[in-house]
């Protein structure tokens, strides 16, 4: 494979993570010429000569092949991307949200310049999802792809399980990194929803707005529900669903009880698990971490190998999928 030149924009958790596994993994392949941060004056775990403030700096370096995007703020990421893409250069992000909300023009704006964008550590972290929908299952009819897509919420319900509170468990994730810096968009099923809208275009090859996924989160769980599924011998989790009856499609993110036989029930902590049903291939289970600065890094870092040997998405399924209808069902809300 090529050798590959890479600016990083955001030193925080999977920034980080990605730096350090850089250094500590075996792959030649890529080294991090420079990284864009907001605040150059924190304290971090590499030289100085390594950061900047001005995205241009990377945006416009000839000798930059790559643009990997881990910052937060999806706003920004947008015009980083979408300026990495014209200006002729790849992109690896790990941002949801960004995903999600712009994923037609996105999927549009690498056809037009050639570029492609890798994106596997915004699915499920570290489990290889997105590639697996688009090469292993090309060509299998799924019913459907189910799972716990949000380390958070899924870290907050073990403890609750264990007798911990909302409260106290949310502020651990955080303090581990798992959640959001606006954990609302963990807690209110957002983030497993932005998730769920990009395996919908790589399994099925639908592109939605994230608006057109019913979701509800999990902050209505009262002791009542736990109590419920303790008595059932069953778990409360948030499950992203979508899945296919005939020619139509649906999706939803909702709590939901799992029984003691399904994979998903024994998905704990920040782990999450992924279930593909195709018509073929039948039922297979992922699980990994599904948070966290490594795991995420992990991602991250096998996208930037992907790129030595010109891997990109294809998005197949989308021309070839084009009479399934998706369901816009919000009737889980009554
Ligand atoms: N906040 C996300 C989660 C991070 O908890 O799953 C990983 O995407």
């Amino acid at each position: 494979g090529k050798s590959l030149t890479l600016g990083v924009f955001g030193f925080g958790c999977v920034g980080s993570g990605l730096y350090e596994t850089l250094r500590q993994s075996n792959f030649k392949g890529a080294n991090i010429k420079r990284f864009c941060i907001a605040n150059p004056d924190k304290e971090r775990s590499a030289p100085n000569a390594l950061f900047t403030t001005e995205a241009d700096e990377l945006l416009n370096d000839p000798e930059i092949d790559v643009i990997v995007e881990l910052i937060d703020n999806s706003e920004a990421a947008y015009q980083i991307v979408t300026k990495a893409l014209r200006n002729g250069k790849a992109v690896v992000t790990a941002n949801k949200k960004l995903l999600a909300e712009h994923l037609q023009e996105l999927i549009a704006l690498q056809d037009e310049t050639g570029q492609p964008i890798l994106y596997e550590g915004a699915a499920a972290a570290s489990i290889p999802i997105i590639r697996n929908l688009e090469e292993y299952y090309d060509n299998d009819l799924l019913r459907e792809v189910s799972g716990i897509l949000n380390g958070s919420t899924n870290f907050i319900l073990s403890a609750i399980e264990d007798g911990g509170t909302f409260d106290a468990a949310l502020e651990l994730a955080q303090k581990l990194g798992f959640a959001e810096s606006d954990p609302t968009l963990d807690v209110d099923g957002w983030d497993a929803k932005f998730k769920l809208t990009i395996l919908l275009a790589h399994a099925f090859g639908i592109v939605v707005e994230p608006s057109d996924i019913p979701h509800v989160g999990i902050t209505r769980i009262s002791p009542q529900v736990q109590r419920i599924a303790n008595e059932r011998r069953e778990r409360v989790k948030l499950v992203g669903k979508c899945w296919r009856e005939d020619k139509k499609v649906f999706a939803h993110v909702i709590p939901t009880f799992v029984t003691q036989e399904d994979e998903l029930n024994q998905v704990e902590n920040e782990v999450n698990g992924v279930v593909v049903e195709g018509a073929f291939s039948q039922r297979q289970f992922f699980r990994g971490k599904g948070a966290g600065s490594f795991p995420t890094a992990a991602a991250v870092l096998s996208d930037i190998s992907a790129l030595t040997y010109d891997y990109r998405y294809e998005y197949k399924k989308l021309n070839r999928e084009k009479d399934f209808e998706f369901v816009n069902d919000h009737s889980i809300w009554v």
